[in-house]
């Protein structure tokens, strides 16, 4: 169970991610590929909301959002909360610090928060994808299929493909296989079956 308290409204809590052949989704700190429109889908992914004035939470393992470019904050309909055990001040462009993703989900889910939060996006990388996968509120894995080998240093958790499951086509997301650079991808979307 959430031990987010009796006062926290329930939000949607998603992990998206890139992974290739081995799973593996980076290498040295970076993506292992170049991919535009992939990493365009997953921009335009965080920042959609549904009602206008509402935002999102990103919530960042502190080197994920160490490598994201400076050059595209701030990201629209967008707020952000890096994870780290380290830090002791919010990041330059971030709005919150927590120390761990059980905070995050508290933050955003209870006031004053909780009235603009649409949805928690979990951007990565392992430690927050593994604990996320895990929580009750945890509906949908964005998880695009890049159907490639590349050398990696970091990949993507295991998960359970009987809790979830790979839709055929969801709203939104592009369907069928996908090619940049020469590279085949397929952006896929897992949905927590009810347990
Ligand atoms: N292909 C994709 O879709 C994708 C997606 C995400 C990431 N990536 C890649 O993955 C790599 C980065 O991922 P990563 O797993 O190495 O690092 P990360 O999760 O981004 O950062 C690790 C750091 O974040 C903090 N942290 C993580 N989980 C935490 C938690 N539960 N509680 C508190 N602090 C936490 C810690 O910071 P402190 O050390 O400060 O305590 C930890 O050392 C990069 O290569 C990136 O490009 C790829």
């Amino acid at each position: 169970m959430c031990d987010c308290g009796e006062n926290a409204h329930t939000k949607p809590i998603r992990l998206i991610a890139a992974a290739c052949n081995n799973m593996g989704i980076g290498k040295n700190g970076y993506l292992p590929w170049n991919l535009p429109s992939e990493f365009t889908f997953f921009l335009d992914t965080i920042s959609s909301v549904s009602t206008p004035g509402m935002k999102n939470l990103l919530v960042w393992g502190r080197k994920c959002w160490e490598a994201f470019p400076e050059s595209l904050l701030p990201l629209p309909n967008t707020m952000h909360v890096i994870l780290s055990r380290t830090l002791s001040s919010v990041p330059k462009h971030a709005q919150y610090l927590c120390s761990d993703l059980q905070g995050s989900v508290k933050l955003g889910s209870t006031h004053p928060l909780s009235e603009v939060i649409e949805t928690i996006w979990i951007i990565g990388g392992v430690e927050p994808y593994i604990e996320a996968l895990q929580h009750p509120w945890c509906d949908l894995v964005y998880l695009t299929d890049v159907q490639a080998d590349f050398e990696c240093d970091t990949y993507f958790p295991e998960f359970n493909n009987n809790v979830y499951k790979l839709v055929d086509e969801f709203p939104g997301v592009p369907s069928g296989i996908q090619e940049e650079n020469g590279i085949k991808f397929k952006y896929q979307v897992f949905k927590k079956v009810a347990q």
